[in-house]
């Protein structure tokens, strides 16, 4: 259980091998449990030795987000093995928008992944910390969710419904004991972004990972990473369509 100093015994992540999820398990630091919950791979095997020294005990659990059926049962059996305090929803896939533009059957499989399968596992996640009665859910979005662009809009039109998502979760959740954030980053240096062009502000995951355990620590519903972004999409959603168009990231 999460304790009166702030600090976390347990934490869930959804897409157990993200190098954002993994980042941001380091930062907070569970004293007792890891579940990491991802497809078998080199790499879910790989992230849970990099975390086996933090927390007495780290396991893997097999999850694909296209598996609807599967995850009321995995997440179920997770939490009947023991409270979970934090309860981070990472699987994603970024895709390539212009095969998307050619190729709705691909656009759609990625929205499969990061928005449905993202919001199932957020909603059960939800429903299960609200059944215990405390924790925190984190719900990675993206600033590609604020405003849509040329560049990216199929993926951000699924990290739309996941961030709508996760802020009406947070509001109907409000006084059951427990939190919802939703972080928004910009362009994250990991395996997901390699070999792209990186836009202004880009950051580490280690810097989301700094923020995010911060906002969960204050109980902040919205955080942006880096910081400043907040401030740059703020002036970006309120400009006109017409300007919007002209700039060079749109
Ligand atoms: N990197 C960025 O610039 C950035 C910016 C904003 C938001 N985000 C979001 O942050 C989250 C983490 O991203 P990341 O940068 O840490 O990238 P990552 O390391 O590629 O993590 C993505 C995770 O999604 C998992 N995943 C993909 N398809 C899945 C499926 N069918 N079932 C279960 N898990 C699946 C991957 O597992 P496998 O190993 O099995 O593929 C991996 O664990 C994502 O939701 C992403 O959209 C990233």
């Amino acid at each position: 259980m999460r304790s009166g100093l702030g600090g976390v015994d347990s934490v869930l992540l959804i897409g157990g091998s993200s190098e954002i999820g993994v980042a941001i398990i380091e930062a907070m630091a569970p004293r007792q449990r890891i579940v990491l919950a991802g497809r078998p791979s080199g790499e879910l095997d790989a992230a849970a030795a990099r975390l086996a020294t933090l927390a007495p005990r780290v396991d893997t659990v097999d999850f694909d987000a296209l598996d609807l059926d599967s995850h009321g049962r995995t997440l179920a059996g997770i939490f009947g093995d023991g409270d979970i305090d934090v309860v981070v929803i990472a699987a994603g896939v970024l895709g390539d928008q212009t095969v998307f533009e050619t190729d709705p059957r691909a656009a759609i499989e990625m929205t499969r992944v990061t928005y449905t399968g993202a919001a199932s596992a957020a909603l059960h996640g939800a429903a299960l910390l609200r059944r215990q009665g405390h924790g925190h859910l984190v719900i990675l979005s993206s600033v590609a969710a604020d405003r849509p662009r040329p560049a990216n809009f199929v993926y951000g039109s699924a990290k739309s419904g996941l961030d709508a998502l996760g802020r009406g979760l947070s509001q109907a959740l409000t006084g059951t004991g427990v939190d919802v954030t939703v972080v928004r980053p910009g362009f994250v240096r990991t395996r997901m972004t390699r070999g792209l062009t990186e836009a202004p502000l880009s950051t580490d995951a280690d810097v989301v990972a700094a923020i995010t355990a911060r906002a969960v620590r204050k109980r902040q519903r919205i955080a942006y990473a880096p910081a400043p972004l907040k401030y740059v999409m703020g002036v970006i959603k309120a400009l006109p369509e017409p300007i919007f168009r002209r700039l060079p990231l749109s």
